[in-house]
């Protein structure tokens, strides 16, 4: 039985009747979402009166969203991928149970200015290209007969609109899906910078308690003032009801109230990260007249959380070390417009490593990606796009707070987001603009008025002294030892310095990396030149071991972030195997191909076993005397050539490695494992060319 606080006791008992009474009609469709994302017509380019309802558009592409029109010259190099305007448009027929209703439409995003039609009406216009945004169409609707949508999106270049320049393309379109809500006159407002209207906040928790405050966005279509009431129903992860309040609400005519309420929870189940990622689930039901008018679902996981200067995170009382990788959102041949599979298939991936924590970087992510975060238990870095360059205006300032509140309204309830990320190197000497320190502390401070729960962050880089990079409650740092610059042995001294200089402040890893083809190979490792054609996959393993060996001894580092788990699209570069590719992945672009260095991390981070044999790739050989070099997570491996076992061996520090003198032609390599008697295997072929008659190689 649920504790409520003395003014809810007696309603609380009324409403547990009426509340499993209230289920029954809520049973009805209060809210209705229409998926809209089907039978689209595209045009690349502009055109004049392209919004109008009109307008012929047969002649324009049928497109299905998500939707880039950049998927592929956004990939291939020559930085000359296409930004500018795009148009779309849709017919929504005849609305029908729409009269008496309101409709609203919500884009979960569009990349990078939109502007929204209905019947040749300008709707509104978001500017900003990763943030869910919606404005209501009901002004705007005919009752009877067809009503267009219009929609003109623009990639270009904004003065006011940040990321200015990032290493990653822009895609343009309408990227994620687009929804119609059809809601009562008198419903939770979809209009609070497109969040869910309902914010939940753990305010207080004990041994066996937890206060929870509820605030609700409530707005009243209706002429004239309303007696509502608000209905919290709390469900446990068995889809129990633990918890069923009523709470009277007054609303004003016309008007919007933000009411707040609070509820207490006894012998709380809390979200333990990978542990444990418990989570309830919260119904809000809005009532009129007793009726139910509208609903509201919303995740809850309670945690406390800090950072602790030497102990690095602390999750519930108890160290967490935070590894992990950051993660951009693109795709081979899709770009941004992705859809749940491919998020389903990058987290797979992410939490098949063993990684307790992810940067979603370098911007708003899709709110299914931080839903895949709650319900794997990763520890999340949410961040804005103000990446390298800055404007110092007001409406660059000013969009960067629009963008910080979308992203914090927006995925507030997502327990597994504990750190707000302000900025990505906007001290980049390579890509200087004004000095963005009073930028930083402005919108630091905006963040914690918006969420006291959650610790600010940036990622810095040189010059990490500079004083925009200390305006947050942490810091990590950029640092790429063995790849940009210096060796890759460096970066132990670099960590004790950093903290010994900071004493005030946390420091973690936001970044570090090598490139990698699975084309390239080289042994024994040797650096690359970064910007390259040949990048050996080798050298990224090599990196990477000596990374990981030197953070793992240094829990003051409070995160660390491999980058990057996947390789990504960058239209300016041209290294490595693929023009337009950033290589810096563990996985590849495609997600097909784990790279070796994915399997140094999978036997540090993961208890799920297996054996990998490093350079299997590297089939061509021409040299007979080499090293096998495996990675694991088991005790002993057994290694067989051509059949023949070279012996078992005991992986010190999950390596294990033999010298091995290869035959001409076909060399079958083979390694296993037992583990709690299960076998597990991995093999591959290397083919040693026999040396020609006249000695060449
Ligand atoms: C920077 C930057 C990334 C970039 C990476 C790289 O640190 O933050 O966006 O992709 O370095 O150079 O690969």
């Amino acid at each position: 039985m649920m504790r409520s606080d003395l003014r809810t006791l007696r309603i609380g008992c009324v409403t547990l009747v009426l509340g499993v009474a209230g289920l029954a009609r809520a049973e009805d469709a209060v809210r209705r979402v229409v998926d809209v994302n089907a039978g689209w017509r595209f045009h690349k380019g502009d055109v004049e009166s392209a919004g109008k309802a009109a307008f012929d558009d047969k002649a324009w592409e049928s497109v299905d969203l998500p939707h880039t029109w950049n998927a592929q010259d956004g990939q291939d190099g020559g930085n000359n991928y296409y930004r500018g305007p795009g148009w779309y448009r849709r017919s929504l027929g005849e609305l029908k149970g729409v009269v008496g209703k309101r409709v609203f439409i919500r884009f979960q995003a569009a990349n990078t200015v939109a502007d929204v039609y209905l019947n040749g009406a300008h709707v509104g216009q978001h500017r900003g290209g990763f943030a869910a945004f919606c404005f209501e169409l009901s002004p705007h609707l005919k009752a009877d007969g067809a009503n267009v949508l219009a929609v003109r999106v623009d990639n270009s270049h904004f003065d006011d609109v940040p990321p200015w320049s990032a290493d990653f393309t822009f895609f343009g379109g309408i990227y994620r899906g687009v929804e119609l809500l059809v809601l009562d006159p008198v419903c939770i407002s979809p209009l609070d910078y497109a969040s869910p209207g309902v914010y939940l906040q753990m305010v207080g928790v004990g041994k066996d308690w937890a206060k929870v405050q509820l605030t609700t966005v409530i707005s009243n279509g209706q002429d004239k003032a309303l007696d509502a009431k608000l209905d919290v129903e709390l469900r446990d992860a068995d889809d129990k009801v633990v918890l069923n309040e009523r709470f009277p609400v007054e609303l004003a005519a016309s008007a919007e109230a933000r009411t707040q309420h609070v509820v207490h929870i006894d012998n709380p189940h809390m979200w333990n990260g990978r542990r444990d990622p418990y989570l309830y689930s919260v119904t809000v039901r809005l009532l009129v007249d007793d009726k139910p008018v509208d609903e509201v679902h919303q995740p809850l996981g309670l945690r406390t959380f800090g950072v602790d200067r030497e102990k690095g995170f602390v999750l519930n009382d108890t160290p967490l070390d935070l590894h992990g990788v950051n993660r951009h959102q693109d795709r081979l041949d899709m770009g941004w417009a992705i859809t749940q599979r491919e998020h389903d298939e990058d987290f797979a991936l992410i939490r098949e490593m063993g990684c307790t924590a992810v940067r979603l970087a370098h911007y708003q992510q899709a709110d299914y990606a931080y839903t895949l975060c709650d319900g794997m238990g990763l520890v999340v870095w949410a961040e804005i796009p103000l990446v390298n360059r800055i404007a110092d205006t007001p409406e660059f300032r000013d969009n960067c707070r629009q963008q910080l509140r979308e992203l914090i309204r927006q995925n507030y309830n997502h327990p597994s987001i504990c750190f707000w990320g302000i900025h990505n190197e906007i001290t980049a000497p390579w890509d200087q603009g004004p000095d963005a320190t009073a930028l930083v502390r402005d919108l630091a401070a905006l963040a914690k008025a918006e969420d006291p729960t959650r610790l600010t962050t940036c990622a810095a880089c040189d010059p990490v002294d500079h004083p925009a990079n200390w305006q947050t409650n942490v810091v990590a740092v950029n640092r790429y030892f063995g790849w940009y610059a210096g060796e890759a042995e460096d970066v132990a001294a670099w960590a004790d310095a950093t903290h010994k200089a900071h004493p005030q402040t946390p420091v973690g890893m936001s970044e570090y990396g090598a490139g990698a083809s699975i084309h390239h190979h080289a042994w024994p490792p040797v650096k690359p030149k970064h910007n390259g054609p040949n990048h050996p996959e080798e050298w990224q393993a090599h990196l990477h071991e000596v990374h990981w060996r030197a953070m793992r001894e240094r829990p003051f580092l409070w995160c660390k972030f491999v980058w990057n788990m996947f390789d990504f699209a960058v239209d300016a570069r041209n290294e490595g195997d693929t023009p337009g590719r950033n290589d810096k992945g563990l996985v590849t672009y495609d997600r097909k191909t784990k790279k070796d260095a994915f399997y140094w991390y999978k036997a540090n981070w993961s208890d799920e076993p297996f054996v990998h044999i490093n350079s299997s790739r590297y089939e061509k050989r021409t040299t007979a005397q080499t090293t096998i070099r495996v990675y694991t997570n088991c005790d002993e491996v057994e290694l067989q050539h051509n059949g023949k076992s070279l012996g078992k061996q005991k992986c010190a520090d999950h390596v294990c490695e033999w010298p091995v003198t290869l035959e001409p032609g076909t060399n079958e390599m083979k390694v296993k494992a037992i583990h709690d008697g299960a076998e597990v295997v991995d093999s591959c072929q290397w083919m040693l060319a026999l040396p020609s008659s006249d000695g060449a190689e």
